[in-house]
């Protein structure tokens, strides 16, 4: 990414909270485009230089929720998906969020209109609880902070998914620490940070995650898929798992392309015999698993079925893009 200075770069400013932010202002600083942007407190900002006051419960307690959106030819993808996670997760503690739709996507454009789309750019949309509330009390009323972070997307080495990555399971102890069920993105992941270094200490790209009843779930920042008998079979969202927005569109090519979808806890024995497995998300987009724990699965390289729908999922992308589609259900339907 470019790491160039704008000397009279303008600074979009949206002032106040809830309804008042699209109050625009427009002034002149100097700027340095770092590693991206940040929306903060009203304002476009370099990432560099963006700060959360230190009284911050999202810093203090983790009380916080966000979700992850990436761009494909300049566009947030799915973004109505990912706004409608945020604000189910928000829901679910207890965290207001006074702005609409069209408000959130009034920031983002701000962002990527500042970020430009030489790049594919991720964002973060984060709205902690804000400042206050005696200990641990909830404020009264909430003053919610929006913060949304524009940085590149990490360029994932194009040998991850010709080869594959190996997975190790995290220790069940390491994860025990999971303190908001899985379905929620909130700021709380500290046993996902663990579990990853964990794994990666021992040599593999990525972590699973246990769910109920001795199965996996998913792993650290993805869903899980393994295909045996032909079919996908992958946790339902029932089973302790973020309902990732990547997971329902690889769930709607597959249908599409006629491979039965089965989802269900996914047991040791069921990821012993797989023939493939693979992981989603916006970022790793479909990636294939080549071993767990340093096993092989099936033969040890990406089986057909997930480079399929590897490319599937790639035609999807350019054609949702190209139609501007904001949420799964208008091409999909529910
Ligand atoms: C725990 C977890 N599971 C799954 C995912 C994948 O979600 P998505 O496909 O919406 O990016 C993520 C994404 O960050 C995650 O953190």
């Amino acid at each position: 990414m470019c790491r160039c200075l704008y000397p009279q770069l303008l600074g979009l400013i949206l002032t106040g909270s809830g309804a008042d932010q699209l109050a625009l202002q427009w002034h002149s600083a100097p700027m340095t485009v770092g590693d991206g942007w940040a929306w903060l407190d009203g304002a476009v900002q370099p990432l560099s230089q963006a700060r959360v006051p230190v009284t911050d419960r999202g810093f203090l307690l983790a009380d916080s929720v966000f979700d992850t959106v990436r761009t494909y030819a300049g566009q947030p993808f799915l973004l109505g998906d990912h706004l409608d996670r945020l604000r189910s997760s928000a829901e679910t503690l207890w965290i207001d969020v006074p702005w609409s739709d069209q408000e959130l996507e009034t920031v983002v454009d701000a962002l990527l209109q500042r970020a430009g789309d030489s790049t594919a750019w991720l964002l973060r949309l984060v709205v902690s609880r804000g400042d206050g509330g005696h200990g641990l009390a909830l404020p009264e009323p909430q003053a919610p902070r929006l913060v949304v972070l524009c940085r590149p997307v990490p360029d994932l080495p194009g040998h991850l998914y010709s080869a594959g990555v190996g997975v190790g399971r995290a220790r069940r102890k390491t994860v025990e620490g999971r303190s908001v069920p899985a379905h929620i993105k909130s700021g709380a992941y500290l046993a996902h940070v663990l579990a990853l270094r964990e794994a990666q200490a021992a040599g593999a790209y990525e972590a699973l995650l246990p769910g109920p009843d001795q199965s996996w779930s998913e792993a650290t920042t993805s869903n899980l898929f393994l295909v045996a008998g032909g079919a996908l079979h992958t946790p339902g969202v029932q089973h302790d798992i973020l309902p990732g927005v990547t997971r329902a569109l690889v769930i709607a090519v597959a249908g599409e392309a006629g491979i039965p979808v089965v989802e269900r806890p996914l047991f040791d024995s069921d990821l012993n015999a797989a023939h493939e497995v693979f992981l989603t998300s916006s970022v790793k987009e479909v990636l294939p698993v080549v071993s767990i724990d340093s096993v092989p699965v099936g033969a040890g390289v990406p089986g057909p079925i997930t480079q399929q729908l590897r490319r599937l999922f790639r035609e999807a992308t350019e054609q949702l893009t190209q139609s501007g589609t904001r949420r799964l259900v208008e091409r999909y339907g529910g």
